[in-house]
């Protein structure tokens, strides 16, 4: 045991927060056969010692860290070779950079940047990293619906469905007061609200689903629920790089929580929906063919486990010297989280110009 142990990846976990307890300390457990969780990192002490001791169970070492101090003592710490960067949207880029530049890999939590903007400067600051090592650090982007089976499923059904005449996303969410997430302060001082923090996802589902990019969007944006940052509605026509058109509608508080996309082609169509199996939650995809039948399958969430195991998996093969070759996975590239954050900034500014049509920033 102890010599299996000793040679496992060891990685850090910077930020405390309500999803580094709820997801990411429950998926670290299913996975310690992989990895081990050398410390958890928060700003304040008391948050950083409440995350250690729901970890403690699974990682018996674990150390407690907080403050700059503890933060340095992570990054001149050289057995830690990853961090997972779960913080507050404002602050994630400016700590993914800061382990980046100290030659850690880094999977950084969605949004991947508040703005295109954001993310054009993080990016070409991480390209200029090529004097670290003989290749710079992996930066991933954890979009957990990328490594979502049914994503993946639909995404091969798609192309059996001849040409793609239109394509509908609904998304009419459940963000109220029973949420744990309503009440974060950072969400509701963030650019776009919940429309552009939880529209991510959504939008990364639609490009794992299509396989194709999304090169101009028109859309009215509005302020319905006052107990919501605006805006929260959002109604877009939007246009593919292959001529398909199609809706995205997103309401982030419903009475009514459906979250479904369907993509109709010449040949059949293809849906992908959120449902419940046998207490499972997960995604029902519905694959209808040329003749009309239709094959359903139910695929459970398991993508925030996949993508951590992917994590762990490359930084244990770029740190054994197989880097000059090795390429990671692409699905989490943090370009990826990029161009999502960019259709979102599209649409959002396309509202504030009456829907005129606004062409999505190409990474
Ligand atoms: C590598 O380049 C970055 C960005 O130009 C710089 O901040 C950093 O200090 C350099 N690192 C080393 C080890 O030279
Ligand atoms: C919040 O939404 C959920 C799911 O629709 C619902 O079950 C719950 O009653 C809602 N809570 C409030 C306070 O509206």
């Amino acid at each position: 045991m102890a010599d299996s142990t000793s040679v496992l990846p060891r990685i850090a976990v910077i930020g405390a927060g309500i999803f580094a307890r709820t997801q990411y300390i429950p998926r670290l457990r299913e996975i310690a056969d992989i990895v081990v969780v050398k410390a958890f990192w928060s700003r304040s002490e008391a948050s950083a010692k409440a995350a250690v001791e729901l970890a403690r169970d699974f990682a018996p070492e674990i150390e407690c860290k907080w403050g700059d101090s503890g933060l340095d003592d992570i990054i001149n710490d050289q057995s830690i070779l990853g961090v997972a960067i779960v913080l507050a949207g404002q602050v994630q880029v400016e700590i993914s950079l800061k382990m980046l530049k100290a030659g850690k890999h880094v999977i950084q939590e969605k949004p991947a940047a508040g703005s295109v903007a954001e993310a054009e400067i993080a990016l070409s600051y991480y390209n200029s990293l090529n004097n670290i090592s003989l290749t710079k650090p992996i930066w991933a982007l954890a979009e957990n619906y990328r490594f979502e089976p049914a994503f993946v499923e639909s995404g091969k059904l798609v192309k059996e469905i001849g040409e793609m005449m239109n394509i509908q996303v609904i998304v009419e969410g459940s963000m109220n007061s029973s949420n744990p997430y309503f009440s974060s302060t950072w969400r509701r001082n963030f650019f776009g609200g919940f429309i552009l923090d939880m529209g991510v996802h959504f939008v990364a589902g639609l490009r794992m689903l299509v396989g194709c990019e999304i090169a101009s969007v028109s859309s009215i944006a509005r302020h319905v629920d006052e107990t919501l940052p605006p805006p929260d509605n959002l109604c877009s026509l939007f246009k593919l790089e292959n001529g398909c058109a199609g809706v995205f509608l997103f309401a982030v508080n419903s009475r009514s929580p459906k979250i479904l996309w369907r993509v109709d082609g010449t040949k059949g169509a293809v849906e992908v929906e959120r449902s419940v199996d046998r207490g499972k939650h997960g995604y029902m995809v519905s694959y209808f063919s040329e003749n009309g039948e239709c094959t359903k399958t139910f695929h459970p969430f398991c993508g925030v486990n996949e993508e951590l195991k992917a994590f762990v998996h490359d930084i244990l093969h770029a740190s054994k010297g197989e880097t000059v070759d090795y390429k990671p996975e692409p699905r989490y590239l943090y370009v990826e989280g990029a161009r999502d954050v960019a259709v979102l900034e599209a649409m959002l500014e396309s509202s504030s110009k009456e829907g005129a049509s606004v062409l999505v920033k190409n990474f």
